[in-house]
């Protein structure tokens, strides 16, 4: 399938590889190992002269069904599915990096990749420098000679600042280095980093992609060179790879994409609107208001705002967690991306095990509370805040 049909159909559709019972969803393929018909064609499986499945710790036909899908929604060369979205960038670094190098890492991303650089990396001798803010100027400070990876979120988790893709990839081409963004926030349907510069997108297939909150997953995505060549070997050696099972409940899940993402990021434009005129909200962070420092960039970079709403609640920590404790319909989980409405104190759980300094850097205040809006009714994810926030 190519890409002369839209988005949606393409996340509906692509991929889809029919065995000889000619299935109509798309077959499960629950199998460790591939059978071969003789010793000879085993050898020729091994030596990559003979195309073909041999285990699924390297691929799996409903795997694959799954990359190709998502590698034509992002405009991708290729993908690399892997188990979770923190293996897709522990692949994605241990592919591309070795002892020595040197990354410019966005200070606002998810925690446990700020531990991951910050921390695991390093004791493998790759540092990170964090960039507070967005503007390319600190970026540019922030290049080395041993510069390799620029690694950001856009919009960030979970204060919904916007990078400049665009103005950032020219920063890492003339650095001979790779840009990396993590597109969970955003999807393919609003945001297609690699047509914006982006050499490599990241995804946790948790959040959006699936949809549901079913299962763990991830993907690494861009030129063949690049990610079948060096991410793809760590994985098949390393096996952070995706399930056949997840990778299918995913595919189930990029089906209603489109229709989940638009009707998530309307309900949440609402919710910011209100939120803002709130007597008790402090702020809001939502790249679809206009107050939003960054809403002229948002706009042309993105096709809509997103489902993810943050704000900083009067009264610090106590009133959020009053907001949070009041709630009786949405979930307090760290997921988000689901159907249902989920809501999150990052200070004291995603970014809380990174350090004050590193919170503070990130602007993430003990009063900042972070809604991943579902497809509940609006009217009623307003009630339920309505209550803490009164
Ligand atoms: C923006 C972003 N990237 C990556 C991850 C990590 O994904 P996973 O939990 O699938 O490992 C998360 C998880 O919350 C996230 O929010």
């Amino acid at each position: 399938m190519n890409e002369k049909y839209h988005l949606e159909t393409l996340a509906v559709r692509a991929g889809t590889e029919r065995s000889q019972f000619g299935e109509h969803s798309d077959a499960l393929h629950l199998t460790s190992s591939f059978i071969f018909k003789s010793a000879a064609q085993a050898a020729e499986r091994f030596a990559n002269r003979e195309p073909g499945h041999i285990y699924s710790r390297f691929s799996n036909p409903t795997v694959s069904a799954f990359e190709e899908r998502l590698a034509i929604l992002e405009g991708a060369e290729c993908c690399v599915a892997t188990s979770s979205g923190m293996a897709a960038i522990l692949s994605c670094a241990m592919g591309l990096l070795k002892s020595g190098d040197h990354i410019v890492c966005s200070a606002q991303v998810f925690g446990a990749t700020v531990q991951l650089f910050g921390g695991i990396l390093k004791r493998f001798g790759i540092e990170t420098t964090f960039v507070a803010g967005s503007s390319p100027a600190a970026w540019q400070k922030a290049i080395q000679p041993a510069t390799r990876l620029l690694f950001l979120e856009t919009p960030s988790n979970p204060t919904m600042e916007i990078f400049d893709i665009a103005a950032i990839s020219q920063i890492a081409k003339k650095a001979g280095a790779l840009l990396v963004v993590d597109n969970a926030f955003c999807t393919p349907i609003l945001q297609r980093p690699i047509d914006l510069g982006a050499d490599i997108v990241i995804h946790s297939a948790t959040k959006f992609l699936d949809g549901q909150g079913r299962v763990l997953g991830g993907a690494v995505l861009g030129k063949r060179s690049v990610v079948y060549e060096n991410v793809f070997s760590f994985l098949r050696t390393a096996g952070p790879t995706l399930s056949a099972f997840n990778a299918w409940v995913i595919l189930k899940g990029l089906e209603t994409l489109r229709v989940r993402v638009e009707a998530q990021s309307a309900s949440a434009l609402e919710l910011a609107r209100w939120l803002e005129k709130h007597p008790n909200v402090e702020r809001v962070y939502y790249p679809g208001l206009a107050s939003h420092p960054q809403f002229a960039l948002a706009k042309k970079q993105q096709k809509g705002a997103g489902a993810i709403v943050s704000f900083d609640v009067k009264g610090g920590k106590d009133a959020a967690w009053r907001v949070v404790d009041g709630t009786k319909l949405l979930s307090i989980t760290a997921n988000l991306g689901d159907t249902r409405s989920t809501i999150t104190h990052p200070a004291s759980t995603t970014h809380g095990r990174i350090s004050q300094e590193a919170r503070n850097t990130a602007g993430i205040g003990d009063g900042l509370l972070r809604v991943a809006v579902g497809l509940e009714n609006i009217e009623d994810i307003k009630t339920d805040l309505a209550r803490g926030l009164a």
